[in-house]
């Protein structure tokens, strides 16, 4: 009799856990989980690092604390991808280690065996990061971030700490972190970007292991409402001629609250960044792109990737069991506008790979107060692109069946784009989450072109071909499939394209 009790008893825990089983998510699957966009599969991520393009394959590697959701010891976490959309998560590159957690920084190839630290003559990849010692930290101690370096001869697979870590000692500056390397070919050097606080710092090297301090940069110039962190220094060309840009992020300070990344264009002679103006310029005025790099060994083209989120929230996000994702790669781009240099981002043409159909396009489109483009669309995630030859005071509303919205708009009289996060979905985790984003219209055309990305809780807006870009993440119950248009005065959309994109995953 007992037998058969329990028998029947470890039947029905057997079938209830079946059914809990069939019940869980699968990976990737869960709500909010982006589905353009790499996230880890579980944890928590913060900054892009090391990215490097390197035969045939794009490395990411990402702020990771493997044990949480919420920021913790920070390790270098892995993924790789053969065309910047699919990507396939690899074991973590590097652990935290006597010296301290690995903070950001980057990757180079040294094709040239500078650092002495490769074998047979073939190139291979050198991480260059910050340690970060969070004894010292504790300690009160000014010196606990210091510069370091660790090494991969099997195409980024497994990797090696320098034995003489750290080879950049900190002087004394608290905020002394995430080393940007590039090759300065002209000065046949390696050139190190470091922010020092509230500026930043040039070093050069002709090993990557001896460092000379050459310059400093920008204490009385840019955005200053907080540290300067993750600076990065690449050429460009526009129009034949060679210009100097470098990004750099900060937080708090950023253009609408926290964290936001800002660019400087100018000259580099391979000591020094000599400025072209002095007008505050950010490569994305959203609320949700932080600690963006570009990858290094591309050549002409340049693909940059920020951290979708913000420090105000970052931890407090809604999902349980990965936390943050990354931007789309982007493609950046120097433009003349208001006789200035600019940067844009539109998103890399990968993208379109993921086209589920061929682009559906409606022309001529009279808009009102409201007017109801698609009443349900067949994808959850999609690209949108829309044209029309005048600007005026509009809005699109993408919504679900409860009521839940992302608005973004224009508003002519303050010369501004926004977008509005305020009935999206879960905003109550943090009282600025719910708050509206603006931005300068940087373009003085009058035509409107405006490209916008839609994934299960982040919307990308690229404005005037990517002059003014704004990202939102945003965490509804479930997909914003509706689209309505609305302007205060008649208004004509010439041209309007919907892409639904597959998964990546
Ligand atoms: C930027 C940042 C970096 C630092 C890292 C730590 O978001 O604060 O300055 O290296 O995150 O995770």
């Amino acid at each position: 009799m007992t037998l058969i009790k329990w028998s029947l008893v470890g039947g029905l825990t057997l079938l209830s856990f079946k059914t809990f089983a069939q019940r869980t998510v699968s990976a990737y699957k869960e709500l909010f989980r982006p589905q353009l966009h790499f996230s880890p599969r579980e944890k928590w991520t913060n900054d892009p690092n090391g990215l490097v393009y390197y035969q045939g394959t794009y490395h990411l590697f990402f702020q990771y604390y493997p044990g949480d959701i919420i920021w913790g010891p920070m390790h270098w976490g892995h993924a790789t991808s053969r065309d910047l959309i699919h990507w396939k998560q690899q074991p973590i590159a590097l652990y935290p280690d006597s010296l301290g957690y690995i903070f950001s920084g980057s990757a180079v190839v040294d094709s040239g065996n500078t650092s002495g630290l490769g074998r047979n003559g073939k190139p291979f990849l050198v991480a260059i990061f910050t340690h970060h010692d969070p004894v010292g930290e504790k300690k009160g101690s000014a010196d606990y971030q210091n510069q370091s370096l660790a090494y991969s001869l099997d195409n980024g697979n497994t990797w090696t700490k320098y034995k003489n870590n750290p080879v950049l000692k900190n002087p004394g500056i608290t905020d002394f972190r995430d080393p940007n390397v590039m090759w300065y070919r002209p000065g046949r050097k390696w050139v190190m970007s470091l922010a020092t606080k509230d500026k930043i710092s040039f070093y050069s090297s002709p090993d990557l292991k001896s460092w000379t301090k050459e310059s400093d940069f920008g204490q009385d110039l840019g955005a200053h409402g907080g540290v300067w962190e993750c600076p990065n220094l690449f050429p460009m060309q526009l129009n034949g001629v060679t210009w100097w840009v470098l990004l750099v992020s900060t937080n708090p300070g950023g253009p609408n609250g926290g964290s936001g990344t800002q660019y400087f264009i100018g000259q580099f002679d391979g000591r020094k960044f000599y400025p072209n103006g002095s007008t505050t310029k950010w490569v994305d005025y959203g609320p949700d792109d932080y600690a963006g790099i570009t990858w290094n060994n591309t050549g002409q083209r340049k693909i940059f990737l920020g951290w979708m989120s913000n420090w105000i929230y970052a931890n407090q996000v809604p999902t349980a069991v990965w936390r943050n994702a990354m931007t789309l790669p982007r493609e950046l781009k120097l433009v003349h506008a208001k006789d200035e240099i600019y940067l844009s981002s539109i998103p890399i043409r990968e993208l379109d790979r993921l086209a589920l159909e061929k682009p559906r396009v409606i022309r001529d489109i009279a808009v009102d107060t409201m007017t109801e483009i698609f009443g349900g669309l067949s994808g959850a995630q999609y690209k949108l692109e829309l044209h029309a030859d005048t600007l005026q005071d509009f809005f699109i509303t993408f919504s679900n069946s409860m009521g839940q919205q992302m608005v973004l708009g224009y508003d002519k009289a303050s010369n501004e784009w926004y977008t509005d996060r305020a009935l999206s979905g879960r905003t109550d985790f943090n009282k600025e989450f719910s708050k509206r984003s603006f931005s300068p219209r940087i373009a003085t055309g009058k035509e409107m072109d405006l490209t916008v990305v839609m994934d299960a809780s982040s919307l990308e807006m690229f404005a005037d071909k990517g002059l003014t870009v704004m990202t939102s993440a945003f965490f509804p119950d479930s997909p914003l499939i509706r689209l309505h248009v609305g302007s205060r005065e008649p208004w004509k959309i010439q041209r309007l394209s919907y892409t639904p994109l597959r998964s990546i995953w």
